[in-house]
């Protein structure tokens, strides 16, 4: 197969860019295991589960928000930083948490919620007290419009109206851009910003590794808040002018610590160059999620620019995120329509140069679950993808009786007990790509290019550190015959030869030694 120029570095690993050798692992603590049998997930079900996480192969751990908050957004309306809400646990069970996944080496990483907290946060009650209130300009508030009404065009996620809440109280609106209950703070006071970065030295004393930052791109606002045209207007809401300054505050706290901690960002805009902006000049963020894959479908060409994109604009210097599943977007066996896709995915996504953030439950391939009208919960949407993880077969799948959300439909079948000693199963892929991307430092380090290849396949392949692999993905419902043949390492489809002859199955993905 011919060959695209290299697009990437064959750079040394560094054990103090630990996040670029590391495979992250997404929980959602309410989701996840259940220690207390109240139907909600918890610091010890997490705890409890740790083996299982080794035994997975995985390096570091991002938990969805775990502080205080009355969770209109389940944790993403936050109403202390420093402290664990009671539905997970104490700051102990945090703090015992950390120690043992540490000494499982298994880095923790947080969620952190910057662009807006809780209408319940003590800072908002105090700003929403009185205009006079100290803390008022802690969030955005503005006058009516001249002729009344918002203050502008603004709109709040998920459709649910104008970005603004009028309070009676004052006769002004403030600022949210997501629930009423989310009020955004005001990064353009300089307290707002200290007051913030006190909170990460709070959990970075304790050992944190690093922090996931919701939403990073929201924090830079310009002042002027004037009305958007999606079509003319600079991205003034979204990407704003005071964003990257305020990145470089956040570094120096980070970079102040001797773990190495490293902050990857939410980052809601378009282009992987945009994202890529948000790494500085190596003084901002070290990684920051490119969401584009997960919203592609499953189509060779497509899947194929978001690669070429990715080289062309994270070029040799920067290290890119791989993300295919998060707990906000349909699980990819739901997205891709089945196992076999989604198996391919796996591969897909362990293999390409960069850090994958794997979300948990996508190693048991489980589909969104189905959530009849009445248990709907999340203003969203998103409660399919979040349904409790399926431990054990039996009834209940290791949670107490009211497991806060449905299981998925076939949760038996898809428990860890039912795949765990299946060599054929999808967690036992996982498992195996998790073990072949430890072992192989070409895979997690080595330069990568496209292939040339027929219509419908992707392949590329990773070399230097002492291997050469390629990897090809047949993205049709047809067997395809390609002109390379090896060892194959591994196949996303259970039980074919090692030999790789040069025919990739319906849906095949594979890791083949190179012959040619
Ligand atoms: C991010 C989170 C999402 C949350 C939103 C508001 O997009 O991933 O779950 O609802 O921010 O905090």
């Amino acid at each position: 197969m011919a060959s695209e120029p290299s697009t990437s570095p064959d750079s040394a690993p560094s054990s103090d860019r630990w996040w670029e050798d590391a495979v992250f692992y997404q929980i959602y603590p309410r989701s996840f295991a259940d220690a207390s049998g109240n139907g909600v997930g918890d610091l010890a079900g997490i705890e409890s589960q740790l083996p299982y996480l080794q035994w997975l192969g995985v390096d570091s751990l991002w938990l969805s928000p775990i502080f205080r908050s009355p969770m209109a957004d389940f944790g993403y309306d936050v109403s202390d930083y420093c402290d664990i809400d009671p539905i997970f646990g104490t700051i102990d069970d945090y703090d015992r948490l950390l120690r043992s996944a540490h000494s499982r080496d298994i880095r923790l990483t947080i969620d952190w919620v910057p662009n807006h907290t809780s209408d319940q946060h003590p800072w908002f009650l105090d700003a929403r007290s009185s205009p006079d209130s100290a803390k008022r300009d802690w969030y955005v508030w503005r006058d009516p419009a001249p002729g009344g009404g918002e203050p502008n065009n603004w709109e709040a996620c998920w459709e649910i109206g104008p970005a603004w809440t009028f309070d009676e109280a004052s006769g002004q609106y403030y600022l949210h851009l997501f629930l009423p209950e989310q009020p955004d703070l005001n990064w353009s006071n300089p307290e707002v910003e200290a007051a913030m970065l006190d909170t990460l030295r709070f959990w970075l004393d304790r050992g944190t590794d690093g922090f996931r930052a919701d939403v990073i791109n929201l924090i830079g606002k310009d002042d002027e808040l004037a009305d958007l045209d999606r079509y003319r207007s600079p991205l003034r809401d979204i990407d704003g002018p005071r964003v990257h300054q305020h990145l470089r505050a956040i570094r120096q706290v980070l970079d102040g610590y001797p773990q190495h901690p490293m902050m990857v960002g939410e980052i809601t805009l378009h282009r992987p160059g945009q994202v890529r902006s948000y790494y500085g000049d190596d003084d901002e963020l070290q990684l920051g999620f490119n969401f584009r894959p997960i919203y592609t479908r499953w189509d060779a060409a497509e899947f194929r620019t978001r690669i070429e994109e990715v080289h062309d604009e994270f070029g040799d210097d920067h290290w890119p995120v791989w993300v295919l599943g998060n707990h906000d977007q349909p699980r990819q066996r739901t997205r891709y329509g089945s196992d076999a896709r989604a198996r391919a995915a796996a591969v897909m996504l362990l293999t390409l140069r960069g850090t994958p953030y794997l979300y948990a439950g996508e190693e048991l391939g489980l589909p969104d679950a189905h959530i009849p009208e009445d248990r709907i919960v999340d203003p969203g949407g998103r409660d399919g993808c979040r349904a409790p993880i399926p431990w054990t077969r039996a009834d209940g799948h290791g949670w107490g009786p009211d497991a806060w959300l449905p299981f998925v439909d076939d949760a038996a079948d898809r428990s860890v007990e039912a795949q765990r000693d299946d060599p054929d199963s999808t967690l036992s892929l996982y498992r195996s790509l998790l073990a072949l991307r430890r072992s192989s430092p070409t895979l997690r380090r080595g330069r990568e290019r496209l292939l040339d290849t027929p219509e419908g396949v992707v392949a590329w392949r990773r070399s230097g550190h002492g291997d050469d692999l390629v990897v090809l993905v047949n993205f049709t419902d047809e067997a395809v015959t390609l002109g390379n043949v090896g060892d194959r390492l591994i196949s996303s489809i259970p039980g074919t030869d090692r030999r790789f002859d040069g025919t990739l199955l319906p849906d095949e993905a594979v890791v083949v030694r190179d012959k040619t």
